[in-house]
């Protein structure tokens, strides 16, 4: 069994962010192969960057109560899902942010990505790819992108109805699925030479 946490990298009082958050927490839930947890950077608010060394050097000196949170809460999986939004064919500052206040939490572990807008934020998550590297992550190609044709009618859908989003289930599947092979295979490396 493998933990894996769902990233919102959305903060935003009016974000979309929490629709799809739901049918990924549902579906997931449903899995026994994994143990799947929200973890919303709205519950980790932190300053912007400011410290004198990168995390990479420092490793887990926290030197704030809210680092030592996020940084903690990180630790704890084995794989991550980033549920990514397109702000200017980028993903979030807000995530930003959060990445670059740690580091060794993230290394060594896989990342798989769910990204919506007008172009199911393909262009965000490439970019979060290349970073993913620089975290010693393994960023993974399956990925799910909300695309216009559902992600129209997910906004209209008030509450939502998880429904909207059935024809991605097949390519959630193969996330899920690729996503507990890595996070396996990289727990056993990670423990075999701790
Ligand atoms: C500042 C800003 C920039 C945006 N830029 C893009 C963009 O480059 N590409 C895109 O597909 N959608 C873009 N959008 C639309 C978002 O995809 C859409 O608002 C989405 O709901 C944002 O995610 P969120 O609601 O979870 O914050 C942008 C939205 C905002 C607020």
């Amino acid at each position: 069994m493998v933990h894996i946490q769902l990233i919102i990298g959305s903060t935003r009082d009016t974000r979309f962010a929490d629709k799809p958050a739901a049918w990924l927490l549902e579906r997931l839930s449903a899995r026994e192969d994994l143990t799947i947890e929200k973890v919303d950077l709205r519950d980790y608010p932190l300053p912007f960057y400011n410290s004198p060394r990168s995390p990479a050097f420092t490793q887990r000196e926290y030197p704030t109560e809210a680092l030592a949170a996020w940084g903690r809460k990180v630790d704890e999986a084995d794989g991550y899902i980033f549920l990514v939004a397109e702000y200017n064919h980028a993903y979030t500052a807000a995530l930003k942010n959060a990445l670059d206040s740690i580091y060794p939490e993230l290394n060594r572990k896989p990342v798989a990505f769910v990204g919506y807008g007008g172009v199911g934020a393909a262009r965000a998550v490439e970019q979060l790819r290349l970073v993913a590297v620089e975290f010693e992550m393994a960023p993974l190609r399956h990925a799910v992108h909300i695309l216009p044709d559902v992600f129209g009618p997910a906004l209209q859908s008030n509450p939502i109805d998880i429904a909207v989003f059935a024809p991605l289930e097949p390519r959630l599947e193969k996330l899920a699925t690729d996503l507990v092979w890595w996070a396996q295979a990289l727990k056993a490396g990670r423990t075999a030479t701790a």
